[in-house]
């Protein structure tokens, strides 16, 4: 009998999140009862958030179960149905997480079709990332046309959608990245107007005049901390601040603390505003019709950073906080 093989949490994370916190174990196969369905992965989604999840206290969502199998989004193949709406063969989308099988609720996954985008953009671009950039920046943003945008994690799943909306809609792109290939991709590839290495500066608030001489209308925050303390000092009145995810302070014991920025805020009459992606569910289908538009018209990058093999999928996911993906990070099985 093929034996399942899932990635559970061995233990809660304290501070820095490391590969002894993951435990890699196999099981029998569930046969698929009334309703239900077996997958087998073909794609699987690391994602930041996973590592508030990995903390005892509840935030927007429950937290991980010491002993449980990381849950998040996932891509497959159903190889046997007991279900009505699925059938044998069928890619289907779904939350089962970091498994190579699951056996599922049929309400619980959509049927993806890979004519209209690749398998992998239902994660990305097609998927929660790219809702996430779209919400952020549409509804929290409001960018208009000539306006200064500016995005840290510019390179990463979402920063690297959000930038492209931001282009689409007219305004000037400024990114702030981990590394020159992350600056010159952006360049290059996307076409932001500049993109800064933060790594290689004290901090970035220098390189940032230089490049926003009339100031930041719009700050698309992934990051959090030191780089977004710099932004601050470049706002323009009535500027909107995105909190769309703190990466810096995930690994963090404590939360620090450092300079207080909100004088800033008041002078310039700004308005910083976090938001969880499912706050918008009920306008997911008409943002994902128009992010497959962008897409198809060739307007937005579908850029994934793609590693191979299920033994991987900790060390993918411990390698968003070292700043090895461009665009969204993906594991094949
Ligand atoms: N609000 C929501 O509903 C929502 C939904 C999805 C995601 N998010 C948030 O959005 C952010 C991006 O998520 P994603 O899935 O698109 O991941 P991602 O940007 O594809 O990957 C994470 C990136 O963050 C950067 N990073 C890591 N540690 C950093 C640090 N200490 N300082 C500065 N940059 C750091 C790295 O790039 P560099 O090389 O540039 O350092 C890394 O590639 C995360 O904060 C996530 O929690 C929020």
């Amino acid at each position: 009998m093929v034996k399942n093989r899932k990635i559970i949490l061995k233990n809660r994370p304290v501070g820095q999140v490391e590969k002894a916190n993951f435990d890699l174990v196999e099981e029998d196969l569930r046969e698929p009862d009334i309703g239900e369905i077996l997958v087998k992965s073909s794609l699987i989604s690391v994602d930041p958030y996973m590592r508030n999840r990995m903390n005892s206290f509840k935030s927007y969502v429950a937290p991980y179960e010491v002993g449980q199998v990381i849950e998040g989004d996932a891509t497959g193949t159903v190889m046997q149905s007991n279900s009505e709406q699925f059938g044998v063969g069928d890619i289907v989308h779904g939350s089962w997480g970091w498994q190579e099988y699951a056996t599922v609720q049929e309400n619980s996954l959509t049927k993806i079709n890979v004519e209209l985008a690749p398998e992998s953009a239902y994660l990305g671009v097609l998927g929660l990332t790219g809702l996430t950039a779209y919400f952020g920046l549409l509804e929290i943003g409001q960018p208009v046309e000539g306006d200064t945008v500016v995005i840290s994690g510019a390179a990463g799943s979402t920063g690297s959608i959000a930038g492209q909306i931001a282009r689409i809609k007219g305004c000037r792109v400024i990114g702030i990245t981990g590394s020159d290939q992350k600056t010159e991709f952006l360049e290059k590839e996307l076409e932001f107007d500049a993109a800064i290495n933060y790594k290689a500066w004290p901090n970035v608030r220098k390189p940032l005049m230089k490049v926003c001489p009339g100031g930041v209308d719009v700050y698309f925050d992934n990051v959090g901390g030191d780089i977004s303390d710099s932004v601050f000092y470049l706002i323009n009145d009535h500027a909107r601040i995105i909190l769309c995810g703190q990466i810096s302070q995930y690994n963090q014991g404590r939360i620090s603390t450092g300079p207080r920025l909100h004088s800033l805020l008041l002078i310039h009459r700004a308005r910083m505003q976090g938001f969880i992606v499912y706050d918008y569910r009920k306008k997911f289908n008409e943002a994902i019709s128009r992010l497959a538009d962008w897409l198809n018209s060739g307007q937005l990058t579908n850029q994934v950073n793609i590693i191979q093999g299920f033994e991987q999928v900790p060390d993918a996911f411990l390698g968003l906080f070292e700043g090895e993906n461009i665009g969204k990070q993906l594991v094949k099985i």
